[in-house]
């Protein structure tokens, strides 16, 4: 394992004041987005779409690194730059999606596992060449009464670890995403218990396949009411809840805390991130941002899929990103909102 490579990948990728933007949505995700704005989803609009996040002016300021599909690490502008070097050029680290989605964890089984261990490694030596530093992960659950389950726990957790050293071993620095889903009328409560109970398999399971744990990023939920619960927890709820269960359940050699938006609207999932910052100064730990909905949504919606809409477009993603940037800081304030 090359640690002084990975130090500096970890180290880029945390750096204070900036987070990840996800970018890496699978075929099928994707074209749910694209429907949103009736664009059809093919492979020259895909690139079109994430040139157009890619070569936002002044990216760079509030994101470190960006998740890239496998499709999108191979693609190229019309004048020949690929999108990963449109990336390098700017100072942010290229990453990529490695799992190939979940599946039901037994016929019939609300519960998923992810799959996409077959031929990892040799995968790993293609993406380096192709520019990945870092790489990602999803395990995914959901919350009812009496779900997860401890054997889906265990195995996602299992499944996450195994993914962790064999990327750590290759030579990039793992995200590992344990996402406890928002859907459902659960308390913010009851998704504290689960992401704990989550959490501690993760940790468990990371510990007994030997990866390194200054040398990974943690890509979590914040811990939220159910999208579908009649008492919405406010931002400082959000924050007291996720600190708590983070410092109970994250070691602290972990070097950074970046969390998916997972369906929360886009100045929800900041105001959330800026509170946990407030909250949090003491922590080891740098809290961020590794958005996907949250950062694109705005900018999705501006660009249209129009030319003419580019610049527009950029604008929605920059704003986000600047917005979010300051959140990590803890220096969001909502009438930054309304600021052109
Ligand atoms: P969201 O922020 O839209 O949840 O996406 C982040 C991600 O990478 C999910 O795997």
């Amino acid at each position: 394992m090359n640690t002084t490579e990975l130090e500096a990948t970890v180290r880029a990728m945390t750096a204070r004041g900036k987070g990840l933007l996800a970018a890496d949505e699978s075929s099928g995700t994707i074209k749910k987005r694209f429907d949103s704005i009736g664009l059809e989803s093919t492979e020259t609009n895909r690139r079109d779409y994430r040139q157009m996040l890619f070569t936002t002016d002044g990216l760079e300021q509030a994101i470190s690194g960006v998740i890239l599909y496998d499709e999108t690490l191979r693609q190229s502008t019309d004048d020949g730059r690929t999108l990963a070097g449109i990336l390098q050029a700017k100072g942010i680290v290229p990453g990529i999606k490695v799992d190939k989605g979940t599946i039901a964890m037994a016929p019939g089984s609300a519960e998923k596992l992810t799959e996409g261990f077959d031929g990892l490694a040799r995968r790993y030596e293609e993406y380096y060449q192709l520019g990945a530093r870092f790489a990602k992960w999803r395990a995914v659950y959901s919350i009812s009464d009496h779900l997860p389950s401890t054997r889906n726990m265990l195995l996602n957790a299992q499944g996450l670890a195994r993914y962790a050293a064999i990327t750590q071993q290759s030579g990039l620095v793992p995200i590992v995403e344990p996402e406890v889903l928002m859907d459902g009328a659960h308390t913010i409560e009851r998704c504290e218990e689960v992401t704990t109970a989550v959490l501690n398999a993760v940790f468990a399971a990371l510990a007994a396949e030997g990866v390194a744990l200054e040398l990974m990023v943690l890509k979590p939920n914040m811990v939220i009411s159910g999208k579908e619960c009649a008492v919405q927890a406010s931002a400082q709820q959000v924050a007291a809840a996720t600190v708590r269960c983070f410092s109970r359940t994250v070691p602290a050699a972990v070097p950074g805390i970046m969390f998916l938006s997972g369906g929360q609207g886009d100045a929800e999932a900041t105001a959330n991130l800026d509170a946990i910052n407030r909250l949090s100064a003491h922590h080891p730990w740098t809290f961020s941002f590794s958005y996907g909905r949250a950062l694109q949504a705005p900018s999705l919606k501006a660009w249209g899929g129009k030319k003419d809409n580019i610049a527009a477009g950029q604008k929605a993603l920059q704003k986000r990103a600047l917005l979010n940037g300051a959140a990590c800081r803890g220096e969001y304030e909502a009438k930054l909102e309304q600021a052109a």
